[in-house]
């Protein structure tokens, strides 16, 4: 079943839906200028140089990772930000509390990725209450707590449903649509796993020859990968491909997949999300098959959302991220865009 999460962004997408908030400004408009109450609009941006920001990272566990944190503290002195940052390596309750105390310190604006949809949603209320704007970036949280446009101005981020359904019909052409696949899960509830999943799930379920043999978190972590597809691969001899939600547990389901004694890329497809530096080499190396791209790069972004926003403008509920596509046809000439 759709997560409400994932309900709200088909809708979103379909009715291109405006903030709430905005909806409500035209409405108090169109009533003669009644204005929403207070505690329903969203904090303001002070427009002031320089703006101190607070940036919670989940974890450094990966090149994706310190791609995106590089990319706040590359866009840090240009966009006039003093920047406040912190890891949560791994944890839910570490990154509510970081948050926790950044709101303490009175950031003048909270940019994080939340590391899971639930538990990360009521800090967005928190920090609404505390006059904190918030902006989302890469994953989003469970919109039915917090909801983007009312409780916090915008996700930044990929369509990872569409990330799913182009990873599967890479499979689905690669194999001539008879597979049987082992999917490796990313983080259990984190937005990009749980939508990833469902499309690359829907395509598979429009194809009779392909099965999902068994499916299971790695937690979008290469060694975690390698251990879970190690196990899988006892269990599962028969399988012909892999579908793991991000490079890093791409690269360990290869590594294991050649402890066993077989070839990645010839005896199993393999196909991934992420297009790090790592997962290029490994297309170019023939043991990859594909890597849709999810760009890390939200620091110009989200510079570029929070200065229109403090400027009065309105910001679009999901600024949508398009990503690349890479395989052996285009790897070679692709290779400037790993990290
Ligand atoms: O949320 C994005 C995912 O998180 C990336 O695919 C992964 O590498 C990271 O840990």
């Amino acid at each position: 079943m759709a997560s409400l999460n994932t309900q709200s962004r088909e809708l979103a997408r379909k009715q291109q839906i405006r903030p709430l908030a905005a909806s409500l400004l035209a409405l108090a408009i169109g009533l003669g200028g009644a204005a929403a109450h207070a505690d329903d609009a969203l904090p303001k941006l002070p427009n002031k140089t320089p703006l101190k920001v607070g940036f919670a990272q989940t974890e450094s566990n990966n090149p994706w990772r310190l791609a995106e944190t590089k990319s706040f503290k590359d866009v840090a002195a240009k966009c006039g930000w003093q920047v406040v940052m912190t890891d949560a390596n791994g944890s839910n309750s570490k990154q509510v509390s970081d948050i926790q105390s950044m709101i303490a310190q009175h950031v003048d604006l909270l940019v994080f990725p939340p590391r899971e949809e639930k538990p990360l949603a009521p800090i967005v209320l928190q920090a609404k209450k505390a006059g904190i704007p918030v902006i989302l970036v890469d994953r989003d949280v469970d919109q039915s707590v917090a909801k983007a446009g009312r409780d916090y101005i915008t996700f930044i981020g990929s369509d990872f449903i569409d990330q799913g359904h182009r990873a599967a019909d890479w499979l689905v052409k690669a194999t001539n649509g008879k597979a049987k696949i082992i999917e490796l899960e990313g983080t259990t509830g984190a937005s990009a796993a749980n939508d990833r999943k469902k499309g690359f799930d829907e395509v598979v379920a429009k194809n009779p020859g392909m099965t999902i043999i068994a499916s299971q978190s790695g937690d979008f972590a290469r060694d975690k990968g390698r251990q879970v597809m190690e196990t899988l691969l006892q269990a599962h001899p028969d399988v012909t491909a892999v579908y793991a939600h991000n490079d890093e547990m791409a690269l360990g389901a290869i590594a294991a997949i050649k402890a066993a004694g077989k070839q990645p890329g010839k005896d199993i497809q393999i196909v991934t999300i992420d297009g790090t530096k790592g997962g290029m080499d490994a297309i170019a190396a023939g043991e990859l098959g594909a890597s849709v791209q999810s760009s890390p790069f939200f620091g110009p972004l989200a510079c570029d959302v929070a200065q229109r926003y403090a400027k009065g403008e309105k910001i679009p509920v999901w600024v949508k991220v398009s990503d690349r596509f890479y395989d052996k046809e285009n790897v070679q000439q692709s290779m400037q865009y790993g990290y």
